[in-house]
């Protein structure tokens, strides 16, 4: 993304005309065709149903399309004063998008800054917010390259025909998001421990070293779950290959890791390297499964392990070939599958990246055969689709995970996404937040960033910080390029390892309420991480918030990702107050806020999520000014589908003040599952930080009484 002054608006050439017949495809969405436009083509990120119903009457939000002298089509929509932007997916900055210019067009783009037009990912979707705090959004459904302008009116311009454009309008922007999510679907529910905490690292590159990782982490009492295996796995990189020196039993290491509660995740890059020996590049010439020239010979360009093909994923047999390698590979027990380069990153590529004519058979329904030009930016979401539907099919009774680096809009049906080549700066740390808040505005929201920055070294301080705000993102992963020092929790000294581990044990203590956010999120499509203005769209102090967010309706972050370790945004009105999941406060990390009128669930600390059950839970209540609060928790196997079926349970909880006391109990339960006979611990935050605690049985009535002696300071556990 680029300020708008570094690019010139478009002009149209011809005049700008409205859609005469828009159709009502949704409750609240009304699809525009550019006039005489043919009916849409199919599309890559829509799911439906749609329904079609002709809308009778004047519409609100109505864009306007023309065509530009140089052939592209440009689509206006014009806002009211005052109006702000977020979403158009990932891109270094503010949280707010306004004067900014959004090129989509998946690009691997190491070390990007402010002016770097484009990243890995592509979501032609714009949320505007109103000042009164109704919403707007706005979908331009093409995978074509795609430039959106963000000033006084939203000015999309696209290469080819005019796209179809969908305009949803609601009350409020989670409202947008809810009803973005009937036409593009949700992010299922992620396995319970891939919300745990990831190391990563280009590379661990041998069975030692990574046991050793594994032995750290256990002996230094730092909670982790997932460990991270990068390319020099692979045999001279080629994808679906093992260096059998350095990792000479991969099953056997996974087994030995298993029973230290780690998981592995391992990177499958597309690049196929041109090897005659080598079985994924002859089968896939066989059978034609790779993008082709304009002469119909595989197109080849550089990567990693030399000269590459590459699969084309926007075809349903190449996809299932793909899937079905997958598969095969990780029958050695590995755990999730990361998808990188996926852009696809081609080093001597033009543009890095497929020349635009070379041609992809793409199955009817996602448009039908065209060139690279039309599908770049869906590549990866479809080569994170082969790998999503390769795991599904080999372990139908296990959620997949992947990890993909490039997507488009409606990948979260497949994969979670990471921020990719960020540099170890206050800089790059500093568009964090505002990166996740804005990809989980694109609906993109299972997403994290590489904790420490991926380039360059960091320091201390830098790192302590990172991971405060890191270990709070949906996904929480660290990771580190190969030229810089290590980047593992306990490599910057003992003040930075406690900082991170008071970090991790807040994530383990809070990962029952990220898991009820993420069901939540499966069902709703709101995000679990919101910006501030979630909290009140009408509050104009809340619009830029980028050193703060919500987790959730229930939890605030305020954190700082400057030295001067100051956060800058404002507070939503009413009594949010303090409270503190870890051992310990300290002051790297970001202070956490619980919504007057919620009651948390929290878990207990615990080195990998499988450790031990939810046992005891802990509820912390932020009474509201009537002395009420509520809140729920969703519990499950963690794992599989069942919970699809009603296997599970999902608690509701309330507490009310009566005189010096405080009473909480289970209002309501659902699903199968029965309730657990379970310790409760109740933590009532009262004023001036100081708490009130009691200890139960989760399920019946608990009281606790809030004046006199019992009073403690909160992070006292
Ligand atoms: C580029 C990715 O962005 C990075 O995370 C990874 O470590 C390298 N490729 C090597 O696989």
């Amino acid at each position: 993304m680029q300020d708008k002054s570094s690019r010139k608006e478009a002009t149209p050439a011809s005049e700008w005309a409205r859609d005469p017949a828009p159709i009502r495809v949704g409750a609240r969405t009304v699809r525009f065709l550019a006039p005489g436009s043919p009916p849409p083509p199919p599309s890559v990120a829509i799911v439906g149903p749609l329904e079609d119903i002709p809308v009778e009457g004047p519409v609100g939000v109505q864009p306007e399309f023309a065509r530009e002298a140089g052939g592209r089509a440009l689509v206006r929509v014009r806002c009211p004063k005052g109006t702000h932007f977020y979403g158009c997916g990932e891109a270094a900055g503010g949280l707010r998008r306004n004067s900014r210019v959004a090129v989509l067009w998946n690009t691997d783009s190491f070390g990007y800054d402010l002016q770097t037009p484009s990243l890995y990912q592509s979501h032609p979707w714009v949320l505007a917010l109103r000042d009164d705090g109704t919403a707007f959004g706005v979908l331009f459904d093409t995978t074509r390259r795609c430039e959106i302008l963000l000033e006084d009116h939203v000015q999309a311009a696209t290469e080819g025909a005019a796209p179809a454009v969908y305009v949803i309008e609601a009350d409020s922007p989670g409202g947008v998001m809810a009803e973005l999510a009937l036409l593009i679907g949700t992010t299922p529910l992620p396995p319970r421990w891939a919300l745990g905490f990831h190391q990563c690292r280009y590379s661990y590159g041998a069975e030692h070293e990574l046991l050793g990782i594994a032995e750290d982490f256990r002996a230094r009492w730092i909670p982790c779950d997932t460990l991270w295996l990068d390319i020099d796995y692979a045999d001279g990189a080629r994808t679906f290959t093992i260096d059998e020196h350095r990792f000479p039993d991969a099953e056997k290491m996974i087994a030995q890791l298993r029973l230290r509660g780690f998981r592995t995740a391992w990177i499958l890059d597309p690049g196929v390297k041109i090897d005659a020996e080598y079985p994924a590049y002859s089968e896939g010439l066989e059978h034609g499964h790779f993008v082709m020239r304009p002469d119909g010979t595989p197109f080849e360009g550089d990567v990693w392990p030399g000269r590459c093909a590459f699969p084309d994923f926007l075809n349903a047999g190449a996809r299932r070939w793909w899937g079905d390698l997958t598969a095969r590979f990780v029958r050695i027990g590995a755990d999730g599958v990361w998808n990188d380069m996926n852009e696809p990153s081609v080093f001597d590529g033009p543009g890095r990246s497929i020349p635009l004519d070379c041609t992809h058979r793409a199955d009817p329904d996602l448009g039908g055969p065209d060139t690279h030009a039309r599908y770049h930016n869906a590549y990866g979401m479809q080569m994170a689709r082969a790998t999503f539907e390769g795991l599904l099919r080999e372990r139908p009774g296990r959620r997949p995970f992947v990890l993909s680096r490039s997507n488009y809009l409606g990948g979260h049906r497949y994969a979670c996404c990471w921020t990719g080549d960020s540099a170890s700066t206050w800089e790059h740390l500093s568009w964090t937040i505002p990166m996740m808040l804005n990809l989980g505005l694109s609906a993109q929201p299972f997403a994290g960033c590489d904790i420490g920055g991926f380039a360059e070294n960091a320091d201390a301080e830098l790192f302590a910080r990172w991971m405060g705000i890191g270990a709070l993102l949906p996904f929480a992963r660290a990771h580190s390029d190969k030229s810089t020092n290590r980047h593992e929790p306990w490599s910057f000294g003992p003040a930075c390892e406690h900082a991170c581990r008071l970090a991790l044990e807040r994530r383990y203590r809070l990962l029952p309420y990220y898991y009820t956010l993420f069901r939540e999120a499966e069902q709703s499509g709101v995000p679990p991480m919101r910006p501030l203005f979630f909290a009140d769209p009408a509050d104009p102090a809340l619009r830029d918030a980028d050193d703060s967010f919500l987790l959730g309706r229930d939890v605030l972050v305020r954190a700082s990702a400057a030295p001067d370790n100051k956060c800058r945004s404002a507070m939503p009105s009413g009594l949010w107050r303090r409270f503190e999941p870890a051992a310990a406060i300290d002051a790297n990390l970001p202070q956490l806020f619980l919504r007057p009128g919620a009651i948390l669930p929290l878990g207990p600390i615990m080195q990998h999520t499988d450790e031990r059950p939810l046992d005891p839970i802990t509820l912390i209540v932020n009474l509201d000014s009537t002395g009420r609060a509520e809140g729920s928790l969703f519990e499950d196997a963690g794992e599989g589908f069942a919970y699809r079926e009603g296997e599970y349970l999902l608690s509701r909880y309330a507490a009310e003040r009566d005189n010096n006391h405080v009473r909480v109990w289970v209002e309501s339960a659902e699903g199968r599952l029965p309730r657990p006979l379970r310790v409760a611990e109740i933590v009532v935050l009262l004023d001036g930080e100081r708490v009130a605690r009691a200890t139960g049985i989760g399920g019946d009535m608990i009281t606790v009484l809030v004046g006199g002696p019992n009073q403690m300071p909160i992070g006292l556990d």
